[in-house]
């Protein structure tokens, strides 16, 4: 029989502090990212800045989004990047063969236009090192042009091209996916383990401040174990990159996350493991510096990656997000790949920007979900079906009674005022609404004469979407929004009804003691 389902608010059972890192952005020069995403000097719509190049639609909406980092310039891109061309005068930066798409660079965006683009935003730079072509030599220059204030060549060079002030870029990576076949300089663990050693130490010795992140797989990799037990003593963050995919199935598409969920477990142990071993007591955390719904096939890399995402997708975006925020004492970044046009919650064209249905979970996570993650209890049928992309999801599920394939998927926040709960769920069934009772306590109550407000994202059809015809160019009818809707003070009874695949967030003013 199928359990009721309910769920259980304990502000006191705390998880740990969102990281508002979590939400956290990407921007790779792939695709339509860079060019004819956030830059755009020849837009011939007005659309972009006459100064700076950047559009101001793409700005704007990046804004609502609350994005703390981007990560930047790959991705693949960085494997056989040369950052040198992208700095100084324009018009003598050279065009080269780019080996990760295979297309052209121009160069004509580089890291004064990337730290210009984040100081605009308000957001912290982070980048990725060329560990495919680049040499170390090439990574000391990166990080002496971006935060050396000496009296040496590269730092000069930065004054020279018009940037007296350093970038103090805090985060910097070991090189992206460096395990993977399709990547320029793959390596084997061991290997790799061995080079990003000496660059992170290296890295250290010009810039002590700076935070270093290891090159990670799945989390659940082989690879994840040797690079994190010799690199431990060394780095900060552990990134690990996962995209889900629906194949065409809904459930499917939901339960994703779950190997998401089941990664940072793993992760977390790999990491306490790596620690145990090398006697150490300091704190490594796991940056998710790619993550997303993606189906390669119908929007490969190699096209773009533009993909065009429905209710469907909205709905597993808002579990990935759930994941997150239950995960907040292993994950402390988070970065959504990506931010524009490729892999993207915005699109845009000539004349305009398209937000698709999974800009909006992100926007009410961005938003509301921040403050102490709280460990909510939730009874809920789960999925029972036996096809879960990665497979292991199912298998594992089955003797872990469904624990992370419930259909009302919920995370939970208490706001840092401590006077408010506002909890995120998903109802993931394609077909079925749950009426669920909400249960606050001990020591804890619901203000009765508070309204409890309800910020929704649902539609009648989960191929339901932000329709853009693409062929003509036209827009048309944006089905998947945020709704607001209030219970009255007086009218909260104790339960909501989740339609079927809908996302909500509900936020309740409690009373504690
Ligand atoms: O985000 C698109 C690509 O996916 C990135 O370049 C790469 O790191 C991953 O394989
Ligand atoms: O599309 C090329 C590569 O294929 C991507 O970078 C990788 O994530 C995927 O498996």
């Amino acid at each position: 029989m199928m359990a009721s389902p309910s769920i259980h608010v304990d502000p006191a059972r705390h998880i740990s502090k969102v990281d508002p890192r979590i939400y956290s952005g990407f921007t790779e020069h792939m695709g339509r990212c860079i060019y004819g995403g956030i830059y755009d000097p020849d837009n011939q719509h007005g659309l972009s800045d006459p100064k700076t190049g950047f559009r101001k639609d793409v700005l704007a909406a990046l804004k609502e989004l609350n994005v703390p980092i981007f990560r930047y310039p790959g991705g693949n891109f960085v494997s056989s990047y040369r950052w040198q061309d992208g700095i100084g005068p324009k018009d003598a930066r050279p065009r080269r063969p780019e080996l990760a798409w295979l297309t052209e660079e121009s160069n004509q965006f580089g890291t004064d236009e990337f730290m210009e683009f984040c100081r605009v935003m308000g957001a912290e730079p982070y980048i990725c090192l060329n560990m495919g072509t680049g040499t170390l030599e090439d990574a000391l220059a990166w990080l002496e042009y971006c935060n050396s204030s000496a009296n040496t060549y590269y730092a000069n060079l930065r004054r020279a091209n018009g940037h007296s002030e350093p970038y103090n870029v805090k985060y910097w990576s070991l090189g992206n996916e460096v395990w993977g076949p399709w990547q320029v300089g793959q390596m084997e663990s061991q290997d790799y383990a061995k080079k990003a050693y000496q660059w992170a130490k290296a890295m250290r010795l010009l810039d002590p401040s700076i935070k270093v992140v290891s090159c990670g797989e799945t989390g659940y990799a082989d690879w994840d174990r040797v690079t994190l037990k010799k690199l431990a003593p060394v780095i900060d963050y552990h990134s690990i990159h996962i995209y889900t995919v629906s194949e065409g199935d809904h459930s499917v598409n939901v339960m994703g996350p779950a190997a998401a969920e089941k990664a940072m477990d793993i992760t977390k142990s790999l990491i306490d493991l790596a620690k145990i071993e090398a006697g150490l007591d300091k704190e490594i955390t796991v940056c998710f510096d790619e993550w997303n719904v993606w189906d390669p096939v119908r929007a490969p890399g190699e096209k773009g990656a533009e993909e065009h995402y429905d209710l469907s997708d909205a709905i597993a975006v808002a579990s990935w997000l759930n994941v997150f925020v239950r995960k907040a004492d292993v994950v402390k970044i988070a970065c959504i790949a990506q931010s524009v046009n490729v892999i993207s919650p915005l699109i845009t064209t000539p004349a305009g920007i398209i937000k698709q249905t999974t800009f909006y979970p992100l926007k009410l996570f961005a938003n509301l979900m921040q403050g102490t993650s709280l460990d909510i209890h939730v009874v809920s049928p789960s999925y029972e079906g036996t096809k879960t992309v990665p497979d292991f999801i199912s298998k594992l599920e089955k003797q872990d009674q469904g624990r992370y394939t419930k259909w009302i998927d919920v995370s939970g926040i208490l706001t840092e005022s401590q006077d408010t709960v506002r909890l995120a769920v998903v109802n993931r069934h394609p077909s079925e609404s749950f009426e669920v009772p909400i249960a606050f306590g001990p020591a804890c109550t619901v203000l009765e004469d508070a309204v409890v407000k309800v910020y929704e994202v649902w539609s009648e059809n989960l191929k339901d979407s932000n329709y853009y015809d693409w062929e003509k160019g036209v827009k048309g009818e944006e089905k998947v929004l945020i709704v607001e809707k209030d219970v009255k003070p007086g009218d909260w009874n104790g339960s909501y009804m989740f339609k079927a695949h809908s996302f909500q967030v509900l936020e309740f003013e409690i009373r504690r003691g």
